[in-house]
């Protein structure tokens, strides 16, 4: 059995008992700037969690697309990964523990046909928020669960939240013994010697959390995650997910072209490969902030591992390709999205490698300074001047250090790291309020302008030419967009000629309110939405265009003069950017 026969067989499985099979959301969650990546199935759920109906029912399955980057740094060892699948079940409001135990307990042991004595699980031992879970372990001893391979833990254990805030609740956990010797006496699954291992998690979320303490949610739900790889892994009895199918073709290849044979280098440039295709082809691009920086981390920590490995950088598209077609099976979406994928890949290794060569000779010289001065830290502010004068991040630091013997002093680097950051951030809110401040007929019009843009864009470019960004002075229009090269002097003329045409037609400009998904029904494009449940204004420009914004807009485009571009350039990988403006 492969991963994909996991997976077919877990929404099958769940299908024949009344859940409805949704698709995977994308791993860039869609209406929520406040998490990098989606981490867990439940996430794009939410407000149907909260009480929201769900158009597909009550009942819900899906795998989902998760990175958690967290671990990052673990990577290269036996079990970590930035990227995994997870599969999950839903109920919203509909059964509770008893139908999710056993659902989950007939699903391992006759379609995975898991021996029932490999198995053991662990149920919440109750405290002060909440009561001991025994309503759990009594389901799981009916159904055949030796009464010793049930345990009780606590919060730390068996209780699950997304981060702070949110819904959330006691949880009963499955681990399968690997059959490895216990560790002593008192080995249980909560030990990490690697004699158990956790294989899936049914959250029972009747509660939410906030900073005031935790409340009981309007309906009892049941969120559950099983770890796919980890559950291939298992079942085809391999140590590592890097020895399954998923990850063995990339690591044999990368045995054949190495020169030098390091297994932890192998598995780094195999897992970083995969996170980074995948993230890209959700739309994920590199850049020095958030997200971006996490992709820019992976495919850096990729590189500086292929060229330890004595790799040719020139093998990273054929890598590529490769992996493509190894996961072609499980994400389709990575053969359509092939040639943005490699471009952005091999345009980000090529910028890094400029960005080594500087940085090395700048580190070589820290060295030397060391050396004289006999020490073995190297201090925070040498270790961040090369990240900021010469973008050298501090993870190759680290690692060209250890390499030499030496250590860095992180607490020092974020410290000033935190500090550079604050000020950017005052610089960016004095722009945003200047911005706000300067709220006049030109920039309304420069508004609107925006909106017809963005739809020109997608009209001679493709639906991929999503806003990235967008910054407005009373003098000009700057637009931020995905695309992936340059755009041509034809298809800016033919822009620019959507957006006079559409100026041309008087079109009126409206404003409606609505939830996020009726504008999402309506079919308005929509990025910057509000929070879940809220309302979101509408602006709808004639037939022409409807956008999800906060206004405010001309009332009808009339007069809004001539549009012009004056410029197109690269903004950051894949996004490019236009400037343009209007003549009266
Ligand atoms: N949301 C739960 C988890 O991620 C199922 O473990």
């Amino acid at each position: 059995m492969n991963a994909i026969d996991i997976r077919n067989k877990y929404l099958n499985f769940f299908k024949e008992h009344g859940h409805a099979v949704i698709p995977s959301a994308p791993l860039i969650p869609e209406n929520d700037p406040s998490v990098l990546f989606t981490t867990a199935g439940m996430q794009p759920l939410v407000p149907y969690l909260l009480g929201e109906k769900h158009p597909q029912g009550k009942r819900l399955t899906d795998y989902q697309k998760c990175v958690r980057t967290v671990d990052i740094d673990e990577v290269g060892d036996n079990r970590h990964l930035t990227y995994f699948e997870m599969l999950g079940n839903w109920s919203l409001g509909d059964y509770f523990k008893e139908e999710s135990i056993k659902m989950s307990f007939e699903f391992l042991t006759k379609e995975l046909e898991i021996p029932v004595e490999k198995l053991s699980v662990t149920v919440f031992a109750g405290d002060e928020d909440a009561p001991r879970d025994e309503e759990s372990a009594k389901i799981w001893k009916q159904v055949g669960m030796a009464e010793n391979h049930i345990y009780y833990f606590g919060k730390e254990d068996n209780w699950w939240i997304a981060g702070e805030e949110g819904p959330c609740g006691p949880d009963t956990e499955m681990f399968y013994d690997t059959g490895k010797e216990a560790c002593g006496p008192n080995c249980n699954p909560s030990c990490s010697c690697g004699k158990y291992v956790e294989i899936w998690n049914n959250v029972f979320m009747e509660y939410y959390k906030n900073k005031d303490g935790y409340t009981k949610l309007k309906q009892k739900n049941v969120d559950t995650g099983l770890g796919l790889e980890r559950m291939n892994m298992l079942l085809q009895g391999k140590e590592t997910p890097y020895d399954t199918e998923i990850f063995k073709p990339i690591m044999d290849e990368l045995t054949k072209i190495a020169k030098n044979d390091y297994i932890q280098s192998k598995r780094i440039v195999a897992e970083h490969l995969r996170s980074s295709m995948m993230i890209i082809c959700d739309g994920g691009r590199p850049s020095n902030v958030d997200r971006g920086y996490v992709l820019r981390r992976l495919i850096r920590r990729m590189t500086r591992h292929l060229n330890k490995l004595g790799i040719d950088l020139n093998e990273l598209p054929k890598l590529i390709e490769l992996n493509i077609e190894v996961l072609s099976q499980m994400y389709p979406e990575l053969v359509k999205n092939k040639e943005t994928i490699k471009q952005v890949l091999i345009e980000e290794k090529d910028k890094f490698v400029k960005t080594l060569t500087h940085g090395e000779k700048e580190f070589e010289k820290v060295i030397k300074k060391m050396e004289l001065e006999n020490k073995k830290t190297i201090d925070g502010h040498s270790v961040f001047k090369l990240y900021d004068t010469y973008g050298f991040p501090p993870e190759v630091t680290g690692d060209l250090a250890k390499e030499q013997g030496y250590e860095i002093d992180m607490t020092e680097f974020n410290k000033l790291y935190k500090e550079h950051q604050e000020k950017s951030r005052l610089g960016a809110e004095q722009k945003f309020k200047g911005g706000l401040a300067d709220q006049n007929e030109q920039t309304i019009a420069y508004h609107t302008a925006t909106h017809l843009l963005h739809k020109a864009l997608q009209i001679v470019l493709g639906e991929h030419a999503t806003q990235k960004g967008s910054n407005i002075t009373t003098e000009r229009l700057r637009f931020d967009f995905a695309h992936p090269q340059k755009v041509t002097k034809e298809q800016l003329e033919q822009i620019e000629k959507i957006v006079n045409e559409q100026i041309n037609r008087n079109l009126p400009v409206t404003c409606e309110e609505m939830t996020v998904e009726e504008a999402k029904k309506s079919g308005a494009m929509g990025l910057f939405e509000n929070k879940y449940g809220d309302k979101v204004k509408v602006y709808t420009i004639g037939d022409f265009s409807k956008e999800i914004c906060g206004g405010p807009h001309v009332t009808n485009t009339k007069g809004m003069g001539t549009f012009k571009i004056k410029k197109e350039e690269a903004s950051s990988s894949g996004v490019r950017r236009i400037k343009a403006v209007l003549i009266k």
